[in-house]
């Protein structure tokens, strides 16, 4: 099993080539050396080559922020697994909120997502998270066990380490104050238990990581906790300091 912390930066629509191009350097830079823990970056589509040339010779991983079903055909707009491995791009978020919301992803849209990736060879981070409602009605459990159920229907356990549990509680994704250190740790000990009882012979089981406004004052203290194998992180991603800083903090 991948014991290393995980740090996943998810630009999401933001950054061009430019700004790409200081920042991976700046990181590169800022991280010589680092072991001990797992990078991924995922830039938008267009800019998968870009960062893959820039981070040859590195331990830093490419991501696709999304991924198609198919391997090809008539599917305008998509993008295959089978095509972002080509392009050096190992890994692929499925079911992040902002598709969930905006896309209108559904359970059934991201299992296929999920299923196809693996068996292509891809890793995958599958991003699962209550609404603010959903935990104001205090339907956050039952809300993360359907979306891991559904997400992962089928997935056999040989695939399990390719996939990485990303917990987003969607109320805090952008607005500066991570989820508390109570919450973090309840969900993450139900996500692991609920997996565990899904997999019940699995030799090794996905690593859970934690987004939502993840920062460099607030890193530490959350992947000190039980069950949390990592972070996810979107704004303090794009800013090369902080997120040297939160790399670091991780590892140490
Ligand atoms: P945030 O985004 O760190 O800006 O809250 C995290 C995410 O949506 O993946």
């Amino acid at each position: 099993m991948n014991k290393n912390k995980l740090v996943f930066a998810n630009w999401k629509m933001n950054l061009h080539s430019e700004d790409i191009n200081t920042l991976v350097k700046g990181v590169l830079n800022g991280l010589n050396d680092i072991s001990g823990v797992d990078i991924v970056l995922a830039p938008t589509f267009p800019y998968l080559g870009i960062v893959k040339l820039l981070t040859a010779n590195s331990k830093i991983r490419l991501s696709a922020q999304n991924v198609f079903w198919e391997e090809s055909g008539s599917y305008t707009g998509e993008v295959s697994p089978g095509m972002l491995l080509d392009v050096g791009c190992t890994w692929a978020m499925i079911g992040h909120s902002e598709r969930r919301q905006h896309l209108l992803e559904t359970n059934e849209m991201i299992n296929k997502k999920v299923l196809s990736s693996t068996l292509k060879g891809l890793n995958i981070i599958l991003c699962v998270g209550e609404s603010f409602d959903q935990r104001r009605t205090k339907k956050t459990f039952a809300s993360i066990s359907d979306q891991l159920h559904r997400g992962l229907r089928g997935v056999g356990e040989e695939f399990l380490p390719q996939i990485v549990i990303g917990y987003e509680p969607i109320w805090v994704i952008g607005s500066g104050q991570a989820a508390s250190l109570n919450d973090i740790s309840s969900v993450h000990n139900f996500i692991f238990t609920e997996v565990e009882s899904m997999f019940p012979t699995a030799e090794s089981l996905p690593r859970i990581v934690y987004g939502g406004s993840v920062n460099t004052t607030n890193v530490e203290q959350i992947v000190d906790l039980d069950n949390v194998d990592g972070v996810l992180v979107g704004n303090a991603s794009m800013d090369c300091d902080k997120f040297c800083d939160i790399v670091l903090k991780v590892v140490k």
